[in-house]
């Protein structure tokens, strides 16, 4: 198997969590979560959340309908060590909006991942609308 950089690395595991976002896959987002994941995100109305509960409340909501595409603009990768990295992009969201007409969602987003025992662990991230 080619060797695989790093920034390829971090911008599939991150592909990854935006893919388990977009299928509402708990079990996919909650294994690349550390347990004690913190967050900025609008949802949290600008107070820094930490663990799992607080996203799984969306996963549980029902699943929209028909497809979802996620795309990371320009993401910028930059290593931090041999085991941790910082990740930025806008996150475009192609969905069906409620009257079926596509539409595009739009996030300014930045991720850190630190890899601990050997796997990359989502361990907190800043999500903001655009303005
Ligand atoms: N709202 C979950 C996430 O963006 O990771």
């Amino acid at each position: 198997m080619p060797h695989q950089s790093f920034e390829s690395e971090i911008l599939e595991v991150n592909q990854a969590l935006l893919d388990a976002i977009a299928g509402g896959d708990w079990d996919a987002y909650s294994e690349l979560c550390a347990a004690d994941l913190t967050a900025f995100e609008a949802e949290s109305r600008g107070q820094l959340v930490e663990g799992m509960e607080f996203h799984r409340f969306y996963f549980d909501l029902p699943a929209g309908q028909g497809p979802v595409n996620t795309t990371m603009t320009m993401p910028h990768v930059r290593q931090l060590g041999a085991d941790a990295a910082v990740i930025c992009y806008v996150r475009l969201t192609q969905r069906l909006g409620p009257g079926g007409d596509p539409v595009t969602g739009r996030f300014e987003e930045t991720r850190i991942w630190h890899r601990i025992e050997g796997r990359w662990q989502h361990v907190h991230f800043h999500r903001s609308t655009a303005t």
